[in-house]
């Protein structure tokens, strides 16, 4: 049984006061909707991952990154380590949303790397995926998102992989108000989890829990969240909203 998985990327918002108002709020929610039957992870920006992890520290939901980079220290101006992420209360880390994908640029070799180093250094990522409107309109979102993962995944061992949670984020549903059907995130849902089954083993694909993002607000998350391959939500909006986002973790258990 895969527990299901809700995690709230704040993306670049919120400020000191509110991040840890928003934690704070999150924490004593999703504890009486949820209890302790779903995994529960919020992602702040960078300079308010250390007093978010502290305001969480007593509760059961995580802190994770919105990013990391690929090194564990030196002459990397503006970068941030996996080991300073572990060192301040980080759990997960996202690798590849994107945002960081299409608008930063980032490529699948760099994502790869950061992927290999989250979890060489201890943390837990989520690696995202998903393809472009142009390219679901040109029947590609197949190549597309194959492509994403076994670049993401190159050179990684089935024992890596098992710390790995994966996202398929449709670019077309992010931040549109345009959510994938259920059954359109399913069926690449599927194709993600038989990819590992081909790339790994039966076993890790059965285990491994795929989140779907894009869009995801109350009125639609207990929809998605009955396909039998989407295990977890990646929220990026509705967190923000702390009833929108304790009614999308009630509707997950
Ligand atoms: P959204 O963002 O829920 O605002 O569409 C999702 C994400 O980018 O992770």
């Amino acid at each position: 049984m895969r527990k299901p998985f809700i995690a709230g990327n704040w993306k670049m918002n919120t400020d000191s006061r509110t991040s840890v108002q928003l934690a704070e709020c999150i924490a004593s929610g999703s504890l009486e909707v949820a209890g302790h039957r779903a995994t529960v992870a919020v992602f702040p920006p960078f300079v308010y991952l250390q007093s978010v992890a502290r305001a969480l520290s007593a509760s059961s939901v995580a802190v994770g990154a919105q990013d990391v980079y690929c090194q564990s220290n030196g002459a990397f101006t503006g970068e941030i380590s996996p080991s300073m992420l572990k060192d301040i209360g980080c759990t997960y880390v996202l690798c590849g949303h994107s945002e960081r994908r299409h608008v930063i640029g980032e490529t699948d070799e760099l994502i790869n790397k950061k992927v290999a180093a989250a979890i060489s250094g201890g943390l837990l990522p989520i690696l995202c995926v998903g393809e472009l409107l142009s390219e679901r309109e040109a029947s590609q979102t197949k190549e597309v998102v194959t492509r994403q993962l076994r670049n993401g995944l190159a050179g990684l061992t089935a024992e890596k992989v098992s710390a790995l949670t994966i996202a398929y984020e449709p670019v077309w549903a992010i931040g549109t108000g345009r959510t994938a059907t259920p059954q359109q995130a399913q069926e690449v849902q599927n194709l993600v989890r038989n990819l590992i089954a081909e790339m790994y083993d039966g076993q890790l694909a059965e285990e491994i829990r795929i989140l779907y993002g894009g869009s995801v607000k109350p009125g639609n998350s207990a929809e998605l969240m009955s396909e039998q391959d989407i295990d977890g939500l990646l929220v990026g909006g509705a967190s923000l909203n702390v009833d929108d986002f304790l009614s999308i973790i009630r509707s997950a258990v």
